[in-house]
């Protein structure tokens, strides 16, 4: 008798939230970005037949709305802006309502808020996938597009060097995570009192199964020393807006310049997730120069999310 052929392990993943980087498995997370590959080039399509995906964004966004918005037409669906000012969430009605509502009208919703505790209570309530658009804790779209993009640099990216250079924040922690799935090492630099959580550094080892190192260090140099990627965010993310003259003053020295990006592989790669603070965290001739790849990669979280979105709704 034949076997049935086996599934693809994308299968697995409809119906599934996408709270974290670490709810993907290692094999997930390559499919993903194989998928994201063959979108790109154009030799896949997938029809998801008029789903929606609802967007329930807290906080401002440039492209991670308008690239879920672009990535559910282009696979035949549709997106509806219920940002919390517009809808009854905005007036308090409670997020077990609002979810479960949701849930009987939409098929999947992007949520980007302050508290990751926000973001599980809609999870928990909804009967559709959850995906986290960004929170304070983390942007685990961000980290596929990003981890693609370094893909389209070298070919693999297994036991490749991503140095951080920054805050230990949301995209930090996502790189982390996802970094250590898919065997690369993650170098963070940052100042003292500026660490990633002390938690998801070691959820990210565990995951990394002694196949990356998961590293913090408060040198810039020792940061970047040989990386072939160098990434960097701003100092005050958003909700931290109060902090940013206090944050400028403890980042004094952690700017990626040309002299910083000097002590990385010659073959080194520049990313930032957007939006940038010219001066601040990057310099504008870093962020122009021959290494930066920061459009290719803000447009791979188009092709990232496609194919998020049609493993998660089944295409
Ligand atoms: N990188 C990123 O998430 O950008 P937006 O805030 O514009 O969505
Ligand atoms: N760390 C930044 C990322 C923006 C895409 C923030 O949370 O504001």
């Amino acid at each position: 008798m034949e076997s049935p052929s086996a599934p693809s392990p994308l299968a697995a993943l409809q119906g599934r939230d996408l709270l974290s980087s670490a709810d993907l498995s290692a094999l997930e997370t390559r499919q993903l970005l194989a998928l994201a590959t063959e979108l790109k080039a154009g030799r896949r399509q997938i029809n998801l037949g008029g789903k929606v995906l609802g967007l329930i964004f807290s906080k401002a966004s440039t492209r991670t709305r308008v690239s879920f918005t672009v990535a559910m037409a282009r696979l035949g669906g549709q997106t509806i802006d219920l940002n919390p000012s517009v809808t009854q969430v905005g007036r308090g009605e409670p997020i077990a309502d609002t979810a479960r509502v949701l849930s009987r009208y939409c098929d999947a919703l992007a949520i980007r808020t302050f508290g990751q505790q926000e973001l599980a209570e809609y999870a928990h309530w909804a009967s559709i996938p959850v995906i986290n658009a960004l929170t304070d804790l983390e942007h685990p779209c961000q980290a596929l597009a990003d981890f693609l993009t370094l893909q389209e640099a070298f070919g693999a990216v297994e036991g490749l060097t991503l140095s951080y250079v920054g805050d230990g924040n949301n995209v930090a922690h996502s790189l982390m995570l996802c970094g250590a799935l898919l065997g690369v090492n993650v170098r963070i630099g940052c100042p003292v009192g500026f660490e990633p959580s002390a938690a998801v550094l070691s959820q990210a080892r565990a995951l990394a199964q002694g196949n990356a190192k998961v590293e913090v260090v408060h040198d810039p140099v020792a940061a970047v020393r040989s990386a072939h990627a160098v990434y960097t965010d701003v100092w005050a993310s958003m909700g931290q807006e109060q902090e940013q003259e206090d944050r400028q003053r403890a980042f004094a020295g952690w700017c990626l310049n040309e002299e910083l990006l000097a002590e990385a592989d010659s073959r080194a790669i520049v990313l930032h997730c957007l939006p940038a603070h010219r001066g601040e965290e990057i310099t504008a001739g870093v962020i122009e120069g021959s290494a930066s790849r920061v459009f290719d990669q803000a447009e791979n979280r188009l092709h990232a999310q496609q194919a998020l979105l049609a493993a998660l709704l089944g295409g």
